[in-house]
C-alpha cells in the first residue's frame, strides 16, 4: 500500500485548501508534527486485505522506508525519497522491482497543519484528539502521550499504530535501492 503517497497527497492538497481553515483558538488541540525520524509498526486494513508495514521516517534524510507485508503475500520493500522517486521491490528468488516518480516527496512532519480538530474520542482503546483534514485523513493522537494511534484514509484504508520508537533510524545501507532496479526502463506515475 502507497502508505505515504497518501500523504504526500496531503501536501498537495493542503496548498490549495489551506487558506481555508482559520487558524486554531489558543485551547483547540493541534496535531503534534511528526518526530524527524522514527520507527513504527502498522497494523493496516484495507477493504478486503490486511497488512502489517515496518515505517522508517526519516525527514532529515529525505527518505522513508515501508516493509510491507500482505497478509500470506510476498515481503515488498517501498523505499521514498523526498525528490519524489519511489523504488519498490521485493528480494530473493524471483525479484522485481518497479521506480515511481511522483510529483511530491515524503510528507512533512507537519502535514496536518491545518487540520479540523474533531474533539476527544476513545480510538482502539485510547483516549485521543482527532482532527480530519480535507476530508482525506483522519488522525488520531492519544491525549496524554501525543502518540499517533490511528489515522483512516477517504478511500477505507485504516491504519493503526503498534509501536512507535522515537528517534529511531536504519543504517544508510538499508535504504540502498538493489542493482536490478537501475536496469530497466522507469515507470512513471502521478501521485494523485
Ligand atoms: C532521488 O534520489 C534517489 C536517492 O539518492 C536517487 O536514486 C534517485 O535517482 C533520485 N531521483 C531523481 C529523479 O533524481
Ligand atoms: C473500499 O471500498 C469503498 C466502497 O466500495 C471504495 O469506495 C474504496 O475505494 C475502497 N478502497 C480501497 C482501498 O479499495
Amino acid at each position: 500500500m502507497k502508505f505515504l503517497n497518501h500523504l504526500s497527497c496531503i501536501g498537495l492538497i493542503s496548498l490549495a485548501f489551506y487558506s481555508q481553515f482559520s487558524s486554531p483558538s489558543p485551547e483547540t488541540p493541534t496535531p503534534t508534527p511528526w518526530p524527524e525520524q522514527f520507527h513504527a509498526l502498522l497494523s493496516m486494513s484495507l477493504n478486503e486485505s490486511n497488512q502489517i508495514t515496518d515505517l522508517w521516517y526519516d525527514w532529515p534524510k529525505g527518505r522513508n522506508v515501508n516493509v510491507m507485508q500482505k497478509q500470506l503475500g510476498v515481503l515488498l520493500y517501498d523505499v521514498e525519497w523526498d525528490n519524489g522517486t519511489s523504488f519498490y521491490y521485493t528480494l530473493g528468488g524471483n525479484p522485481t522491482c518497479r521506480t515511481m516518480n511522483f510529483e511530491v516527496g515524503i510528507p512533512r512532519p507537519d502535514f496536518l497543519n491545518g487540520a479540523n480538530y474533531l474533539g476527544t474520542q476513545v480510538v482502539d482503546g485510547f483516549l485521543c484528539n482527532g482532527w480530519e483534514k480535507v476530508d482525506f485523513i483522519w488522525y488520531y493522537e492519544d491525549v496524554h502521550t501525543k502518540r499517533p494511534v490511528r489515522w483512516d484514509f477517504y478511500d477505507g484504508i485504516i491504519t493503526h499504530v503498534i509501536t512507535f520508537e522515537v528517534g529511531a533510524a536504519l543504517p544508510d545501507s538499508y535504504f540502498q535501492a538493489p542493482e536490478y532496479c537501475f536496469s530497466k526502463e522507469k515507470d512513471t506515475s502521478q501521485s494523485y
